[in-house]
């Protein structure tokens, strides 16, 4: 058994990645500062700390409470569209925060580090699929910070021998098989929660951003990835770190969909029209984003369980249709902590 330390671990990935930590066994305390985190997300018998990482004292602290042989670190600012409009916000938080925990774990004697990071790195790339030695060039604020953190764990590592693993993200998608877990974010701005939700008829219709992309339909394409594959990549990284060196993956299933498939596949699991329209472009939505994850499948044995866009769909329409307020605290149900393992 080991101890991790799960920042963020409140929120949308984080959660699924302390779910996945605890039904192996192993012990999980949870920082989050609850600004979009759900309380009811963090398993009963899961040690919550609410704080900013912003607050070192508190960080410090919790590094001498307990002794942790790793630290995921989930808590960050993470819409691209706010990025734009406040990016010094973005830069400035994203890097110190991780900046603050790496030194802490440091200080406490914690060697290893698992970083939460993102696709938006590769702004707009010529080539697909995406492996590890395509060019960084950020078309957001929020992808530049992500890769400033990167970049400050790497001199952690030179520095402080502190070994850390990054995983960038395609698009996070899906929920619990179990239904126990969900995304709920405020504001929702993912093509697969507003899609259920407009089936549902919680929201206004969903406006289609674009139908003249070079791409077969016109529209977009992304590499929906679920999270619990998502939450399995962050195990088994963590693990490598162990005995290996730091490293960066890329981190989605290798295929593509574009919108409109994705709203046919939400009509096909829901059994119900989604109401859209269609609208301009959104600004820096690049048309093809597809990961190659042969890296982390040689390196790790990785491979995706939920890889299918209906297997994906069908679990995040089995939480959102159960929970049509989400995370509501005073309604949700205390989510029982996961049975150890036989
Ligand atoms: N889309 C719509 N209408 C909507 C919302 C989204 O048409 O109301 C389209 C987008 O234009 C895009 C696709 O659906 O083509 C997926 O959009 P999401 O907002 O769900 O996801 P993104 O691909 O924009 O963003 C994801 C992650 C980010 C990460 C980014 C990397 O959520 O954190 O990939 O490019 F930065």
């Amino acid at each position: 058994m080991a101890r991790f330390l799960v920042t963020g671990g409140a929120g949308y990935v984080g959660s699924h990645v302390v779910l996945a930590l605890r039904e192996r066994g192993d012990e999980v305390v949870v920082l989050d500062d609850l600004r979009q985190g759900h309380r009811a997300a963090v398993p009963v018998g899961v040690e919550l700390v609410v704080a900013n990482l912003a607050d070192r004292r508190r960080v410090d602290e919790v590094f001498a409470g307990w002794r942790f042989d790793g630290v995921l670190h989930f808590a960050a600012l993470s819409l691209v569209g706010e990025s734009m409009r406040e990016p010094m916000r973005y830069l400035a938080e994203n890097l110190s925060n991780t900046a603050n925990l790496a030194e802490a774990a440091v200080r406490a004697g914690c060697r290893r580090f698992v970083l939460s990071s993102t696709a938006a790195l590769f702004g707009n790339p010529e080539r697909m699929p995406i492996d590890e030695t395509a060019g960084i060039t950020p078309g957001s604020a929020y992808g530049e910070s992500k890769f400033m953190a990167e970049t400050a764990l790497d001199w952690a590592d030179r520095v402080h021998g502190l070994r850390s693993a990054a995983l960038r993200y395609f698009n996070a998608a899906g929920a619990d098989p179990q239904g126990r877990l969900g995304e709920d974010h405020q504001p929702e701005t993912h093509l697969i929660p507003l899609a259920i939700d407009a089936a549902l008829g919680l929201r206004d219709p969903l406006t289609v951003f674009g139908t003249d992309y070079p791409t077969p339909d016109g529209t977009c394409i992304r590499d929906y990835v679920h999270v619990t594959d998502l939450a399995d990549a962050h195990l088994r990284v963590m693990d490598a770190l162990e005995t290996g060196p730091s490293v960066r993956y890329n981190v989605g299933n290798g295929l593509g969909h574009s919108v409109k498939q994705v709203i046919e596949a939400v009509e096909r699991i829901s059994g119900r029209p989604v109401p859209h329209s269609i609208g301009p472009r959104r600004a820096g939505d690049p048309a093809v984003l597809v990961a190659s994850n042969e890296k982390l499948r040689r390196d790790t044995g990785w491979s995706p369980r939920y890889a299918g866009l209906d297997e994906i769909v069908r679990t995040a329409w089995a939480w959102r249709s159960a929970h049509p307020r989400g995370y509501d605290d005073r309604a949700a149900p205390a989510l029982q902590d996961a049975p150890p393992p036989a």
